[in-house]
């Protein structure tokens, strides 16, 4: 095989790896999208044309993941990090209180950045530099109706830290980070006030964020917000108040017609499941590599690992770009090793970083 035909795997955790039929059909339309003889970035986010797509990709979305009618879907710029300042300017005021559940990195960014608007305070008390390998203990009876909103992250990116379940929330609202791990298995929108997620792990490219918010939460919003900060312009403009991000917004329909094609959510989760299995069967195995996440928390979609000798690390990634396993470097805040396994990475991906594993462990071990 040509260095220029080898398959290369893409592990990296966001933006991530695309399917390549999804890339093929963005080459077949560029030149003449849809018959309008230009691509999808030339033509008006108002014409008819982009508003078919528009309605498609919230129909799309509703039907994958059965998002009640008493929901609306945003399309909003800015990543899941705008989300961080626009729940509590939205939701919260300054004596008012919110309540954060912290496993890591993106929750400690999520509660220092709603501290600015609001008394925000932790379920469970968290240091900054702490690296979570579980899911703490915590008791959801200091949740009760004086504070705004509950707010978490279902996946915990950098540390490889899911949550299994969803925690009792006392009627409180629960607001949840979902960037790394939305439409990777089924939920239940219902059980949710206000759900988001970026689009570059699962939902396509960088660029536009999709936010899942129950319509009846939006009348609380202050109205003196700048206009593109308030939920309400979003729900009442059809997220096309300003120029938005047209072609991750195309590119996010593609994904979700291949989510659709490939069986939904059930058999996403399937797939899922298979191949984070197969790399943590196989970490557990080795007395070379391992995960140090608990068990019944270790995140399907983001595999973190460290080796037997921290100083084998450089040796490993080298290796690893040569055998075609690409942006397996954990995060420099971790440490180690991290596989993201998210909806496009195929099986035959984790079959070769494994074998690339079991050869660095027979010239190393
Ligand atoms: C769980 C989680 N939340 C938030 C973010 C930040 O997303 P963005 O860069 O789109 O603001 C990330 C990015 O990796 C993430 O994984």
């Amino acid at each position: 095989m040509t260095n220029s035909t080898k398959k290369i795997y893409n592990f990296a955790p966001g933006p991530a790896m695309l399917p390549d039929s999804v890339k093929q059909q963005i080459i077949d339309d560029m030149p003449n999208w849809r018959g309008t003889g230009s691509s999808v970035m030339e033509v008006s986010h108002r014409g008819p044309v982009f508003r078919n797509l528009v309605e498609e990709t919230e129909e799309l979305l509703r039907e994958i993941l059965s998002i009640p009618d008493d929901y609306d879907v945003l399309m909003t710029p800015g990543g899941a990090r705008l989300q961080y300042s626009m729940m509590p300017m939205n939701f919260s005021s300054l004596t008012g209180k919110a309540m954060y559940f912290v496993h890591g990195h993106w929750g400690k960014s999520a509660i220092l950045e709603a501290q600015k608007f609001c008394n925000a305070r932790p379920l469970v008390p968290y240091k900054q530099d702490e690296i979570y390998t579980h899911i703490p203990n915590y008791d959801m009876s200091q949740l009760d109706d004086s504070f705004d909103y509950f707010h978490y992250t279902t996946n915990e990116t950098l540390e490889g830290v899911e949550w299994q379940e969803v925690p009792e929330n006392n009627g409180v609202p629960m607001f949840c980070d979902m960037t790394s791990n939305l439409m990777t298995r089924p939920i239940d929108v219902s059980k949710y006030d206000l759900i988001y997620a970026s689009a570059q792990k699962n939902l396509g490219i960088a660029g536009i964020t999709v936010v899942i918010i129950k319509k009846e939460l939006q009348l609380k919003a202050p109205n003196n917000l700048p206009l593109m900060l308030d939920y309400r312009t979003y729900s009442k403009h059809d997220s096309l108040w300003n120029t938005p991000p047209t072609f991750p917004w195309y590119v996010m329909n593609l994904i979700l017609n291949w989510i659709k094609n490939t069986g939904g959510l059930e058999a996403v989760a399937t797939r899922n499941n298979a191949k984070s299995s197969k790399l943590y069967d196989f970490i557990d195995s080795s007395n070379f590599y391992r995960n140090e996440v608990e068990v019944k928390s270790r995140s399907k979609v983001n595999v973190t690992f460290l080796l037997k000798e921290e100083k084998l690390n450089d040796d490993f990634i080298a290796g690893a770009d040569k055998a075609g396993i690409k942006a397996i470097k954990g995060h420099r805040a971790v440490g180690g090793m991290r596989a993201s396994l998210y909806n496009a990475m195929p099986i035959a991906g984790v079959d070769a970083l494994i074998q690339y594993m079991k050869d660095f462990e027979k010239d190393h071990g």
